[in-house]
C-alpha cells in the first residue's frame, strides 16, 4: 500500500470554463487502520465518475445541493475497494460504490458506501453508469416524469451520453419511436446501429435545423432534454399538443454565468406542454426497484452501454471534466483513479 495519497480540492471558483487554477492537487499520508472509528472504512478509489452537474457545484448559488467549499475535496462518486473496515456492513477487500470525492483514498462513514450488487455480466464501472446515477436518472426521467408509452415519438438530446443513451433504450423497450441528437456522425451511428434508436441527427451539421424539422414531421410526444439552447428551441417548435418536456439538464449553459432559456417558450402555452424538471434524488426510495429492473435489462442484453475511461490517475480529473463539455465521451465517463499511464484510452464494453 502507498504511504501517501492524492486528492483534488477546489482552489477557486471558475467564472465560466474550468481553468488550470480551478483545482489543486493535495497530497497526504494514508490514514492508518488504527485511526478508523466505529462505522468507518478506508476506501481506495479505482474509478471516479465525471458528471456535467459538477460544473454547477462550483458556483456559489442556490441549487438542489450546496456548492463545494473552497479548499474542500471535490465532490464526486467512485467505485473502489475497502482497504480496512471498522464497519459491520463492509469487509476489507470488498468492491463498493462510494460518495468518496476526488480522492485516491478516503476514510468514509459507512452510510456513504454501497454494495455493488452487479448482474453476472456487470462490471464495476456499471455502478457509475447504467446502474448508477445516470442510469437511474434516465429511468425515472423517461418513465416517471416522461410517462413514455407505446406509440410515442420521443426525442432525446445529449443522446450518446451516459443518461441519454439509456433514456432512448428504455423508450424503445416501452414501444416508442426514438430520435437521438448527438455531436458526431460516429455517435449517431452508434445510437442507431448498436442501441436500436430509430434515427439520430448530428447537431453540429450545418443543415441540422432543416434535418430536425424533416425528422420530426410526426411531432414530438416526449422530449427529453439534457442540453437546452437551440435544440430545445427546435423541439418546442415541433411539440405535439399536450406533449411532455422532461427537463433533465442543460449542459450547453453550464459554463456560463448567464444561462439563457428557450426563445420559443410561448409554444409551451399554445401546445399546452407539460415541462417538468426533476432531480434523480427525488426518487431515492425507489432506487432498489429501479436498479433491479435496469440490471435485469442489462443481463438480458436489452440495454447496452459504452464507457470512456481516461487513464493517467486522479490528477487527470480537472482536465477530463473540462473535456466532458467538448463531447469527448460516448456513454459513461470516468477516470481510472489509480492509473499511471499518461495515455487517454477509450474502452468499449
Ligand atoms: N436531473 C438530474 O437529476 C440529473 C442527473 C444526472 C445528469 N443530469 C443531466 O443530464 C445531462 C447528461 O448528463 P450525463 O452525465 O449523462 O453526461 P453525458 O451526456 O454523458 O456527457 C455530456 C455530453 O453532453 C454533450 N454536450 C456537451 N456540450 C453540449 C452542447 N453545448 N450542446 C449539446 N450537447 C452538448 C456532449 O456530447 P455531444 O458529442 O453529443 O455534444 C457530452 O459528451 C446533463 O445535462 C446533466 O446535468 C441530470
Amino acid at each position: 500500500m502507498p504511504s501517501s495519497c492524492k486528492s483534488i480540492v477546489l482552489a477557486q471558483r471558475p467564472n465560466d470554463h474550468i481553468e488550470p487554477d480551478t483545482f489543486r492537487v493535495e497530497e497526504s499520508s494514508v490514514p492508518s487502520e488504527a485511526s478508523l472509528k466505529d462505522g468507518e472504512v478506508l476506501f481506495q478509489s479505482n474509478y471516479l465518475s465525471l458528471d456535467p452537474a459538477m460544473r454547477g457545484w462550483l458556483n456559489d448559488t442556490r441549487s438542489y445541493i450546496p456548492p463545494v467549499k473552497i479548499g474542500a475535496v471535490m465532490r464526486g462518486n467512485g467505485v473502489g475497494t475497502i482497504i480496512a473496515s471498522k464497519s459491520a456492513k463492509f469487509r476489507a477487500g470488498e468492491e463498493v460504490f462510494a460518495m468518496c470525492g476526488w480522492s485516491e483514498m478516503a476514510v468514509l462513514k459507512e452510510d456513504v458506501v454501497e454494495k455493488l450488487g452487479l448482474p453476472s455480466n456487470g462490471t464495476m464501472t456499471d455502478s457509475l453508469g447504467v446502474l448508477g446515477m445516470t442510469g437511474l436518472t434516465a429511468y425515472f426521467g423517461i418513465l416517471n416524469v416522461g410517462k413514455v408509452k407505446k406509440g410515442d415519438f420521443v426525442v432525446v438530446s445529449g443522446a450518446a451520453g451516459a443518461t441519454g443513451s439509456v433514456v432512448g433504450q428504455i423508450a424503445k423497450l416501452k414501444g416508442a419511436t426514438v430520435l437521438g441528437i448527438a455531436g458526431s456522425d460516429e455517435k449517431c451511428k452508434w445510437l442507431v446501429n448498436e442501441l436500436g434508436f430509430d434515427d439520430a441527427l448530428n447537431y453540429k451539421d450545418s443543415n441540422f435545423a432543416k434535418s430536425f424539422r424533416a425528422a420530426t414531421k410526426q411531432l414530438i410526444d416526449v422530449f427529453f432534454d439534457n442540453v437546452g439552447d437551440e435544440i430545445l428551441d427546435l423541439a418546442l417548435g415541433r411539440a405535439k399538443a399536450h406533449s411532455t418536456f422532461v427537463m433533465c439538464g442543460g449542459i450547453s449553459q453550464y459554463n456560463t454565468k448567464n444561462a439563457q432559456g428557450p426563445k420559443n417558450y410561448l409554444m409551451i402555452v399554445s401546445m399546452r406542454i407539460r415541462m417538468e424538471g426533476f432531480i434523480v434524488f427525488d426518487f431515492e426510495k425507489e432506487y432498489p426497484a429501479a436498479r433491479k429492473e435496469l440490471a435485469q435489462w442489462l443481463s438480458e442484453g436489452k440495454i447496452k452501454r459504452q464507457e470512456t475511461v481516461i487513464k493517467g490517475g486522479i490528477t487527470k480529473m480537472p482536465e477530463a471534466l473540462r473535456a466532458l463539455y467538448d463531447g469527448v465521451n460516448t456513454g459513461m465517463f470516468c477516470t481510472w483513479s489509480l492509473g499511471t499511464s499518461a495515455n487517454n484510452v477509450k474502452a468499449n464494453c
